[in-house]
C-alpha cells in the first residue's frame, strides 16, 4: 500500500524541496497540504490537487506527516502528530532549545521510533566519501577544519524574506538554527560530538536585530579535531560558504552550496562532484528513508529524535558560549 502523507507548513522549504520530492517519488501519495495561510494553502492545493486545511487537527486518514514548520512550532506538531499514530518527518532544529525540547519526553519509545528528524544533508553521499577519506588516514590527523556557514543574504528588493529571516533571529542566532545541520555533520564525520566549546563570539552588523546575525566558536571533537566555525545571516554580501579540513598529508574543500569535494594530497587534486543537484539528491535520499520507515523495510528511523536532540544541544551550547562574550 502507498502511504498517505499530509505536508504540512507549506513555506520555502517545503514548496523548494519537499514538495518536489514529494512529486518525484512513486513510493507516496500527497493526501492533504496544511497551512494556517489560505493564500498559500490555496495555491499549493491548486498546484498539487489534493485537500487542504488550515490545520493539522483536521486531517484524517493519512500514515505520515512532513513538518516542514518554524522550529517553535514543530516540537508541538511532532507530539501531536506521533501521538496519534503518524510516522513524522520533522524539519530541523526540532526545537529552539532543550528547554522545548522537553515536550518530547511525552512520547514512548514507540512513538519516538517513528520520528525521523530533518538532517537532511546527513543523506549526502559527499559526506559518506568525505567519512571514508578521513578514516582511511587521506587527510592524516589531527585536523583543522574551517567552517564558514553563510547564508541567507539580506536582500534589499525582497524586505519580505529579511522580514522573516529577523523573526527567526528572535528564536536564536544562525548558530541556533544552521548550527542543527553543521553539528550533525561533524559528529557523522568526526566520530562524536565536540569533547569541548573552548571560546566563542558573535557580532550584530546593524541595530535593532533581536540577536547578533554573526557568530563563531572554536570546538574540540574526538581524536584532536578542532573545528573553528562561523555562522552569518542578512549582510548585504556574503563571503563564500564553505568547508576545509585539513591535516598533515591534505585537504580537502567542501563547497558549501554544491557539497563538491577537492581533494589535495600535495601530489595530485582529485574533484568530486555528485548528481543530481544537492537538494534534489539529500530530499530524495531523505524522503526514500522515511517510505522505508513506514513500509517496515527500515526498522529505525535515520537520523531520529536523538540526532536532531544531540545537534541542538551543542548548537545551544556553543550559542550560549557565543552569547557570553
Ligand atoms: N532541511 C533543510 O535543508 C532546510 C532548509 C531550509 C529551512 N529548513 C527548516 O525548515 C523549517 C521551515 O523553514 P522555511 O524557510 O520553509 O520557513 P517558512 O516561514 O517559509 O515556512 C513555514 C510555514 O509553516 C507555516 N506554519 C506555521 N505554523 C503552522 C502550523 N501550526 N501548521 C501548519 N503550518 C504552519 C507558515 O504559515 C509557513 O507557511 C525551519 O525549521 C527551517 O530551519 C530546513
Amino acid at each position: 500500500m502507498t502511504p498517505a502523507i499530509a505536508l504540512v507548513g507549506l513555506g520555502d522549504i517545503a514548496l523548494g524541496a519537499h514538495l518536489p520530492a514529494l512529486l518525484r517519488s512513486h513510493d507516496v501519495r500527497i493526501a492533504a497540504l496544511v497551512d494556517p495561510d489560505a493564500e498559500r494553502r490555496e495555491s499549493a492545493a491548486f498546484a498539487v490537487g489534493a485537500p487542504s486545511y488550515p490545520d493539522l487537527s483536521e486531517v484524517d486518514g493519512v500514515d505520515g506527516v512532513v513538518l516542514a514548520t518554524p522550529p517553535w512550532v514543530t516540537t508541538g506538531l511532532v507530539v501531536e502528530a506521533a501521538k496519534a499514530g503518524r510516522f513524522v518527518l520533522a524539519e530541523k532544529p526540532i526545537a529552539t532549545s532543550l528547554a522545548e525540547a522537553k515536550a518530547l519526553d511525552a512520547l514512548t519509545e514507540h512513538e519516538r521510533a517513528r520520528v525521523q528528524v530533518g538532517l537532511t544533508y546527513r543523506h549526502d553521499p559527499a559526506l559518506e566519501l568525505l567519512r571514508e577519506w578521513i578514516a582511511e588516514g587521506r587527510l592524516g590527523g589531527p585536523l583543522l577544519v574551517r567552517a564558514h556557514i553563510y547564508d541567507e543574504r539580506r536582500d534589499e528588493s525582497d524586505p519580505a524574506h529579511a522580514a522573516r529571516l529577523e523573526e527567526t533571529l528572535r528564536h536564536g542566532m544562525p548558530v541556533v538554527h544552521e548550527g542543527a545541520h553543521v553539528f550533525d555533520w561533524f559528529s557523522f564525520l568526526f566520530g562524536g560530538p565536540p569533547s569541548e566549546i573552548r571560546d566563542g563570539w558573535s557580532l550584530a552588523t546593524r541595530q535593532g536585530l533581536a540577536e547578533p546575525n554573526l557568530c563563531g566558536a572554536r570546538l574540540d571533537y574526538p581524536q584532536g579535531t578542532v573545528v573553528l566555525a562561523e555562522f552569518g545571516w542578512l549582510t548585504g554580501a556574503l563571503p563564500r560558504c564553505e568547508i576545509s579540513v585539513l591535516g598533515d598529508r591534505g585537504h580537502v574543500l567542501i563547497d558549501g552550496g554544491t557539497f563538491d569535494l577537492t581533494l589535495d594530497d600535495g601530489r595530485s587534486v582529485e574533484k568530486v562532484a555528485f548528481e543530481p543537484d544537492r537538494a534534489t539528491r539529500c530530499f530524495d535520499r531523505q524522503l526514500t528513508r522515511f517510505v522505508e520507515l513506514m513500509t517496515g523495510v527500515r526498522r529505525a528511523p535515520s537520523p531520529d529524535l536523538a540526532d536532531g536532540l544531540a545537534a541542538l544541544a551543542t548548537s545551544e551550547r556553543v550559542a550560549t558560549e557565543m552569547g557570553a562574550r
